[in-house]
């Protein structure tokens, strides 16, 4: 066998590594025998010299062979899980989850907490008073079996691989490589078990992915690597210019979750997440009018009764944050761009999310966008109002906030929100 510096100049140089090499290192840096620094070096080559479908294949299976794989075979019928790369208001999971199951999906969710700038599904559904997201396996298949939806933090006994490598990317500027998000996210989603997969891949100021060839990329990537662990994958290639729908905040898109499923809201955020039900209707061989099932409330009843199930109390209502202040135009026109990246650090400079991982969040912070993109605004309306823990807090984040807002003078249309979808076939652009 070759030595880790072998292996490590043999990526270097533009080779491509054998299953065996790949296997080789990963189990070395986890058993403590390969340094961080041969890793770290091992990582910036990959994020130079990429990585063949190949060898993305095989990183990722000895990623899932690190550590458990749920056994969901006690839940009848085609499992589906849902997984978005991650944005500003993006509260899908929170919408589409309870209406598949509404339509008679199973739905076995494990979530992640807020990454950087990016809202997490876990600690949005911690904002309401009560809830678990930790359960054990037997819970949690339980609630799938009685509820059609469980959405639960992944056990650290899965893909351990993935939180260390995750760790060392984090401090060596190599998260930004293709392969390695593909393979960290597919990874987790494999050792999770459920049968298929639909994925969120998007792009733009507030995404991972800056545009939309690279988000087209990243979706391919991860089909590829769902339909070679045997799992039925669909990825839909979104647009995250803008914060999805109109609230940024735990406790404030829970309540926007609430009201979606009550067929109220946001017709972009409705827009998406009707199509994500029928991507995962469709992978489940369920056929249901989802519009239908939308309209009847019956998914706001399974959000409802799940939120039940993991002791949650929403009788007792979302926290509320003491100081509430509109951020006002200075300006008459028309509202062309809200930038996703602004509102999400002064989000994350509110507490809606973490700086580091063991940060508390705020669950009652947040914004409340009252001009989305297309909007006519006078001088005077509010753009945004602020839901803060003090005043000192939106004097702290107003000016970036109120400069996120980019106003024209002309009438502005609403860009496509839904630009492809992936499968195993190849990729079909438009919405
Ligand atoms: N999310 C993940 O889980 N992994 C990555 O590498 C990037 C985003």
């Amino acid at each position: 066998m070759k030595t880790p510096l072998e292996v490590i100049g043999r990526k270097r140089d533009g080779h491509e590594h054998t299953p065996e090499e790949i296997q080789f290192l990963l189990a070395g840096y986890l058993r403590g025998e390969i340094p961080e620094y041969q890793m770290a070096a091992w990582l910036m080559a990959v994020c130079i010299r990429g990585m063949t479908a190949a060898e993305t294949l095989a990183l990722t299976d000895a990623m899932v062979a690190s550590g458990e794989v749920l056994d969901l075979s006690a839940i009848e019928g085609v499992k589906v899980d849902k997984h978005s790369t991650g944005g500003v208001g993006d509260k899908v999971t929170l919408v589409a989850g309870p209406l598949a199951a509404a339509c008679g999906v199973k739905v076995p969710k494990l979530s992640g907490r807020a990454l950087a700038h990016t809202g997490g599904t876990l600690d949005k559904l911690e904002s309401v008073p009560g809830v678990t997201v930790d359960l054990e396996p037997e819970r949690f298949i339980q609630q799938v079996r009685d509820v059609g939806l469980a959405v639960a933090a992944q056990s650290p006994r899965m893909v351990p691989a993935d939180k260390l490598l995750y760790a060392l990317r984090d401090v060596t500027a190599t998260v930004p490589s293709i392969p390695l998000i593909a393979s960290s996210v597919m990874s987790k989603k494999i050792a999770a078990g459920a049968d298929a997969i639909v994925l969120d891949v998007k792009f733009g100021r507030g995404a991972f992915m800056p545009d939309v060839a690279s988000a087209e990329e990243l979706a391919s990537e991860m089909v590829t690597l769902g339909e070679g662990a045997k799992r039925r994958t669909v990825a839909l290639v979104t647009a995250m210019d803008n914060p999805l729908g109109r609230t940024v905040g735990n406790a404030l898109e829970v309540q926007e979750a609430l009201d979606a499923l009550a067929g109220e809201g946001d017709e972009e955020l409705l827009e998406v997440c009707l199509r994500i039900t029928r991507e995962m209707c469709a992978l489940a061989h369920v056929t249901a009018d989802v519009e239908k099932v939308l309209r009847s409330g019956a998914g706001r009843e399974i959000f409802e009764r799940m939120l039940a199930a993991q002791g949650g109390h929403l009788e007792q209502g979302l926290p509320v944050a003491p100081v509430q202040v509109a951020i006002k135009a200075d300006a008459n026109g028309y509202v062309e761009a809200v930038d996703a990246l602004e509102v999400g650090l002064a989000a994350l400079e509110l507490g809606a999310g973490r700086v580091r991982k063991e940060d508390k969040v705020d669950p009652a912070a947040g914004f409340v966008i009252e001009a989305p993109v297309g909007a006519r605004v006078r001088r005077g309306d509010a753009l945004v109002t602020v839901h803060a823990r003090s005043q000192e807090l939106v004097d702290r984040v107003a000016t970036g906030l109120g400069g996120a807002w980019r106003l024209s003078e002309r009438e502005v249309r609403k860009p496509p929100h839904i630009l492809a979808r992936v499968d195993k076939n190849g990729v079909t652009r438009g919405g």
